[in-house]
C-alpha cells in the first residue's frame, strides 16, 4: 500500500514540476509588453500626429522592446542601441523584407521597386544594379563636376536674393540642389526649365516624389483593419492612386523618348543610368521595376538630403557660435581666396561633427522605413512571431539619454573624440539604417551634404528672417515617410568673400 501510494505521490509531483515548467517556458518567451490593447483599434489611441515621439514616449514605460497591435496588425517597436543590434545585425535576414502597405502598392508600383520590395531575387537585382551601375565610388566620382555646377547654381541662386534684399525659402533652394544632382545622375543632363521634355516631366516626378513623402508615412486605416480596406476612410489610397498615374504619365513619356531612340544626351557618348536600366529591358525588369527604381531614386535623392540641409542650417542660425566655428574652420582649410572644392572635404571634421549632429536629432525618416520578418524569431526573452511589422525608433535612439549626455542639446562636439558612424556599423545613430536594406545613396547623400553645407557656411553669414529671435525660431517636425520642419526655413545671407570668388563659382 506504502508503494502504491509512493508511485502516486511520485507521479503527481512529476506531473506538478512538468506542468510549472510548462508554464514557465512559454513567460520567457512570451510577446514584449505594450500598452493594453483595444478591440478592433489595438494600441491606435497611443499614437498621435508625430507617432515617432509617441512612439518614444511609450518606450519609456514598456521599455525598448515593445508590442504594439496597430488595428489587427502585430507591430513591435525597438527603440534602442542594443535592440536595434538585434533586428539589422543579429537577425537582419530575417527581419530583411517589408510589410505590405498602401504605400508599396501605389508609390512602389506593386512591390516591384527596391525600397517597398518584398525580401528576394527582384529587390536583390534591382539593388545590384543601383549599386553597381550608379553609386559606386568610381560612378560618384565621375558625377563630381555636376555637382560642382549645381553648388555653383545654388551660390548664384542665393546671391541674387541677396541683392535683391528678400528673405529665401530654403527648403526650395536645396530642393532645386539636390534634385537637379539626380537628374543628371539618372538623364546624364542639366534639366533645362525651358526643356519642356526633360524640364517639364521631371519636374512633375519630383512634385509626385515630395507628396508620397507626405503622404506616405501616415498609419493608413484601412492597411490596419482589413473590414475598411474597401472604404478608403481617411482617403489616402484615392491621393496615392492620383500621384501614381502622375508619375507614371511622365516616366512613360521619358521612357518612350529613350526607347525612340531620341537619344537625351545628345553629344555625349557616357550611357546614363535610364539607358543602362533599360538595356535589362529583355524581359529581365518588369515595366513597373523600371519605373518604381527611378521614383525611389528621385525620391532619396531628392527629398531627404534637401530636408538635412534644411535642419542644419536651422541649428547653426540658431547657434551662431557654431557657426562661427564652423566658419574658422573653413577659413583655416580653405581660406577666404577661393571657393570650397572637394579635396578639402576629408579635412573638415567640425562640419562632419555638424551632419552627424544634424542626423542624431533630426533624421529625416525617424522610424526608417518599416522591416518584416518572415520567421518566427526569439530576441532576449521574446518571441516575435513571422510576419511582424517591426519599426525602429531611430528617433528615439538618437536621445536615449542613457547613451547621449544632455540629449536635447545641439552640441556637435559630442563627437569630437568618438568613434561614433552614421553607416549603420554602430547601432546608436542610424540615419540610414544598416544591414541589407541600409540606405544604398548614404554616400551620395553625404558628399551632397557634405560639399553642400561647407560652401554655404563659406559663401555666407546667415541669419534669420526679420522680426524673428533666434531663440523663437521653431524646431518642430511635421510627420510623413519623412520629417520635415514643420514651419519651412526662411533666411537671409549675407556674402562674407570677395565677389571676385563669386564669379570663379558661377
Ligand atoms: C540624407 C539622405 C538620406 C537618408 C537620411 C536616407 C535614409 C534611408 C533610410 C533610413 C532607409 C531605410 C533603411 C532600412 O529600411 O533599413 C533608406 C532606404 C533607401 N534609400 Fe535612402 N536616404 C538618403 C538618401 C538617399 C539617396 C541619395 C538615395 C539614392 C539616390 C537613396 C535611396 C534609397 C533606397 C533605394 C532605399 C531602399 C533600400 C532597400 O529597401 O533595400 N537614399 N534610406
Amino acid at each position: 500500500m506504502e508503494y502504491l501510494s509512493n508511485f502516486w505521490l511520485f507521479v503527481v509531483g512529476t506531473i506538478s514540476v512538468l506542468l510549472y515548467l510548462a508554464w514557465l517556458i512559454p513567460k520567457r518567451t512570451s510577446r514584449p509588453p505594450g500598452p493594453p490593447n483595444w478591440p478592433i483599434v489595438g494600441s491606435l489611441f497611443y499614437l498621435n500626429k508625430l507617432p515617432h515621439r509617441a512612439m518614444e514616449e511609450l518606450a519609456k514605460k514598456y521599455g525598448p522592446i515593445l508590442y504594439l497591435r496597430l488595428g489587427y496588425v502585430n507591430h513591435i517597436v525597438i527603440s534602442n542601441a542594443e535592440m536595434a543590434l538585434e533586428v539589422l545585425k543579429t537577425h537582419d535576414a530575417n527581419f530583411a523584407s517589408r510589410p505590405s502597405s498602401i504605400i508599396g502598392k501605389y508609390g512602389g508600383y506593386d512591390y516591384f521597386d527596391i525600397v517597398f520590395a518584398p525580401y528576394g531575387d527582384n529587390w536583390r537585382l534591382l539593388r545590384k544594379i543601383c549599386v553597381t551601375e550608379l553609386l559606386t565610388q568610381a560612378r560618384l566620382k565621375s558625377f563630381e563636376p555636376g555637382r560642382e555646377e549645381e553648388v555653383a547654381r545654388m551660390v548664384e541662386n542665393i546671391a541674387k536674393h541677396n541683392q535683391e534684399g528678400k528673405p529665401m525659402k530654403m527648403r526650395h533652394i536645396f530642393h532645386e540642389l539636390t534634385s537637379n544632382n539626380i537628374c543628371r545622375m539618372l538623364f546624364g543632363r542639366y534639366r533645362e526649365k525651358s526643356d519642356c521634355f526633360l524640364g517639364k516631366e521631371f519636374d512633375n516626378l519630383v512634385h509626385c516624389v515630395i507628396e508620397l513623402g507626405e503622404i506616405g508615412g501616415k498609419f493608413n486605416i484601412s492597411d490596419l483593419i482589413p473590414i475598411l480596406k474597401p472604404f478608403d476612410v481617411q482617403g489616402i489610397e484615392k491621393k496615392l492612386k492620383h500621384i501614381q498615374n502622375q508619375a507614371k504619365n511622365s516616366l512613360s513619356i521619358i521612357l518612350n523618348m529613350y526607347r525612340n531612340e531620341t537619344k537625351i544626351v545628345t553629344n555625349s557618348t557616357v550611357t546614363d543610368f535610364v539607358e543602362t536600366l533599360l538595356s535589362y529591358d529583355d524581359g529581365k525588369l518588369d515595366e513597373r521595376s523600371i519605373m518604381g527604381v527611378l521614383t525611389d531614386l528621385i525620391g532619396g535623392g531628392t527629398d531627404s538630403s534637401a530636408i538635412t540641409m534644411e535642419w542644419a542650417l536651422t541649428e547653426l542660425i540658431r547657434h551662431p557660435k557654431i557657426m562661427k566655428r564652423a566658419q574658422e574652420e573653413l577659413d583655416a582649410v580653405v581660406g577666404r581666396t577661393r571657393p570650397v572644392l572637394m579635396s578639402d572635404l576629408p579635412n573638415l571634421p567640425y562640419l562632419h561633427a555638424i551632419i552627424k549632429e544634424t542626423f542624431r536629432l533630426h533624421p529625416p525618416l525617424p522610424l526608417m522605413v518599416p522591416h518584416f520578418n518572415t520567421q518566427d524569431v526569439q530576441i532576449l526573452n521574446y518571441k516575435i512571431p513571422a510576419n511582424t511589422t517591426t519599426i525602429v525608433n531611430i528617433w528615439a535612439i538618437g536621445r536615449d539619454s542613457k547613451v547621449w549626455r544632455k540629449p536635447l542639446e545641439f552640441d556637435p562636439d559630442r563627437f569630437s573624440d568618438s568613434d561614433i558612424k552614421i553607416g549603420g556599423s554602430t547601432f546608436n545613430l542610424l540615419p540610414f539604417g544598416s544591414g541589407r536594406r541600409r540606405c544604398p545613396g548614404m554616400d551620395l547623400a553625404q558628399h551632397m551634404l557634405q560639399y553642400g553645407l561647407a560652401t554655404i557656411f563659406h559663401a555666407f553669414d546667415w541669419f534669420p528672417q526679420p522680426g524673428i529671435k533666434l531663440e523663437d525660431m521653431n524646431v518642430m517636425e511635421t510627420f510623413g515617410a519623412l520629417c520635415p520642419k514643420d514651419e519651412p526655413l526662411v533666411a537671409i545671407a549675407k556674402p562674407r568673400l570677395s565677389s571676385q570668388i563669386y564669379k570663379q563659382l558661377t
